[in-house]
């Protein structure tokens, strides 16, 4: 039998305990152990950002973090992001305006990604919007709907 260690983290505001063992990935605890099943995994070797979520504050790839390394950590997950409800956030709010949805897999992933970017640059450009995206890989249609609701979020914000 492995051996497990005892980790304690809040994620969207909710604080968890759990025994995990010290090589299970943070995408995998988060889907598996906590069945917060938004969190998306796509290359699960940090190169599409499709498991994109926020570690105290900072857009991280959880699948290049193990779930031991989050101890003590406070999370955001992409079923976080919304303030409450009945309310989305203003990028979520954009993406289903501007179909900038697409196939959806890859949704969650932009989200948080964008979420923490927009707070810092919130006048972006398109150059600017480009490059903030370009972590995070879309292989179904282009990025111009993202592009677009990533400027419409921003008017609302
Ligand atoms: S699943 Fe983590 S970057 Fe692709
Ligand atoms: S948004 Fe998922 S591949 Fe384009």
């Amino acid at each position: 039998m492995s051996e497990t260690m005892m980790i304690s983290l809040t994620v969207n505001g909710q604080r968890y305990q759990r025994q995990v063992e010290p090589r299970l990935l943070l995408s995998d605890f988060l889907r598996h152990e906590l069945d917060l099943t938004g969190t998306h995994v796509g290359c699960e070797h940090g190169v599409c950002g499709a498991c994109t979520i926020l570690v105290d504050g900072v857009a991280v790839r959880s699948c290049l973090m193990f779930a031991v390394q989050a101890d003590g950590c406070e999370l955001l997950t992409v079923e976080g992001l919304a303030p409450g409800p009945e309310q989305l956030h203003p990028l979520q709010a954009a993406f289903r305006q501007a179909h900038a949805l697409q196939c959806g897999f890859c949704t969650p992933g932009f989200l948080m990604t964008l979420a923490p970017w927009l707070a810092q640059h919130p006048n972006p450009t398109d150059e600017e919007i480009r490059l903030a995206l370009s972590g995070n890989l879309c292989r179904c249609t282009g990025y111009q709907h993202i592009v677009e609701a990533v400027k419409m979020a921003a008017e609302i914000c």
